[in-house]
């Protein structure tokens, strides 16, 4: 049997054989490059819900199966035994570090948890009631007018530097986010902590007090982080690699990346989930939700449901959902909330119409109800999401630097406005 797939102008009788690629895993692609050139179309396809936009060897996932790996590594084993910086390194190198390889990497990162002192003021520009994601994207991209030592996107090393800065500062730039909108003083890094414990000092500690966070938290911080860190080839990563492509600045790529997550149909919906879940209320209005989210002529969805591509289960969903579980034991918390959201989920997947269109809760469902435990407030979530998401947006742009098929992001249309037609002066118009 030949690889390859015949295409068949009907019109013409014309025929293009398409050579048929198979990857490590998943469904094989139809190479459609000489499309264009032999039989002079394009493919539509909106949404690219059948299109690979490249070649990649940092994640795969697999939405029949609920299967998520980061370079071959199981999600639910990274989850288990690594940390979010590990992982991080497992992303950008391709391979788990040594013992030496790990240190290393963790020293460099804690080289750039700083920001420079005048970034700071870009914060206090923005109104009082500012959405974080908002300011995200804008001091993020501002981070580029500080670095020109590692500008040469076609230089490994600058490309590994812009790494390490990019990981090192975010929770940095994030914390201000919250410290800004809390009225709270900026904190500097303290780099004898963790990485995770470091976000929560420069974000939660009062300068009036000692701060110490409880050890649930941190462990469901760092999980949340490793679940987020990567994700394929979704709309913020795609957007990043876009930008990327014109061969623009890779802080300005991921302030593009930060402006696409924070949509609701992507990593905005854990806050909407949240801002869903107060509004049912109790329990009894849960049928109501259910019945809007069914209605054609309602635009309402059930925050946090459904995926592109998981039509099984979200891997991450269900270790997260276990983590939910655990922490509101631990902390002793009782989310009425969490019962809301727990019969949502009940009612939701005993329903025709969620199982027809398998619709599973995904990540965003319980992710902001951990957040909300932690009394993180809920304009926070999104922003914790770019945060942990910075690694993966930067080992898709390194990759994509290193790409052989390199080319500017360019894609078709379908033209579909009027025909030609003569300008007619504006006196002459009805
Ligand atoms: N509630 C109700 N119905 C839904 C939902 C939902 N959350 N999601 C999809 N559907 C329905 C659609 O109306 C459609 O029904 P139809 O076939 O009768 O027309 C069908 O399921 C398929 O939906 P699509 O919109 O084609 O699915 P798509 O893959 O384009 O969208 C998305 C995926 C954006 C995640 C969608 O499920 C959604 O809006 N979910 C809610 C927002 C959300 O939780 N986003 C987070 C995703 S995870 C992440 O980004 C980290």
């Amino acid at each position: 049997m030949s690889d390859t797939v015949t295409i068949t102008d009907n019109r013409t009788g014309k025929q293009l054989e398409c050579p048929v690629i198979q990857g490590t895993y998943g469904q094989p692609v139809i190479d459609t490059k000489l499309l264009h050139k032999e039989l002079g179309m394009f493919t539509l396809d909106p949404g690219f819900s059948t299109t690979s936009s490249c070649r990649s060897a940092i994640t795969y996932l697999d939405g029949e199966k609920g299967v998520l790996m980061h370079r071959g590594y199981p999600i639910e084993q990274l989850a288990e035994n690594s940390n979010y910086l590990e992982v991080c390194y497992l992303l950008i190198h391709g391979e788990l570090p040594s013992q030496v390889q790990m240190d290393e990497w963790e020293n460099a990162i804690k080289m750039h948890t700083m920001t420079h002192e005048h970034l700071s003021r870009f914060y206090t520009g923005y109104r009082y009631d500012a959405h974080p994601m908002s300011i995200m994207a804008g001091v993020v991209s501002a981070v580029a007018s500080y670095y020109h030592d590692a500008t040469d996107i076609r230089n490994p090393e600058h490309r590994l530097m812009t790494a390490k800065r990019v990981i090192g500062k975010m929770p940095n730039l994030a914390s201000k986010c919250y410290r800004f909108a809390s009225g709270l003083p900026f904190v500097y890094p303290h780099n004898s902590l963790g990485f995770v414990e470091n976000f929560m000092h420069m974000t939660f500690s009062r300068p009036s007090e000692d701060y110490e966070p409880l050890p649930a938290a941190i462990r469901a911080l760092e999980l949340l982080f490793i679940l987020h860190a990567d994700h394929e080839q979704n709309a913020s990563t795609s957007t990043v690699r876009l930008a990327g492509s014109a061969e623009s600045n890779p802080f300005a790529c991921i302030a593009a990346g930060i402006a696409t997550l924070w949509g609701k149909a992507h990593g905005g919906a854990n806050e909407a989930v949240i801002q869903m879940l107060e509004e049912i209320g109790d329990a009894s209005k849960i049928q109501k939700f259910i019945d809007r989210a069914k209605d054609k002529n309602d635009p309402f969805r059930l925050m946090g449901f459904g995926h592109r591509v998981y039509k099984n289960h979200d891997p991450r969903a269900t270790i997260i959902r276990q983590a939910c579980h655990e922490l509101l034991k631990e902390l002793d918390v009782n989310l009425p909330m969490f019962e809301v959201a727990m019969e949502l989920e009940r009612i939701a997947l005993e329903d025709d119409y969620f199982i027809e269109r398998k619709l599973y809760p995904n990540v965003d469902f319980y992710s902001g109800l951990i957040y909300q435990a932690l009394k993180i407030p809920s304009a926070m979530f999104t922003v914790m999401f770019a945060l942990a998401r910075s690694a993966g947006w930067m080992a898709q742009w390194m990759e994509l630097m290193e790409d052989e098929d390199f080319r500017i992001g360019r894609p078709r249309q379908l033209y579909i406005g009027p025909a030609k037609r003569d300008y007619v002066d504006i006196s002459q118009r009805s």
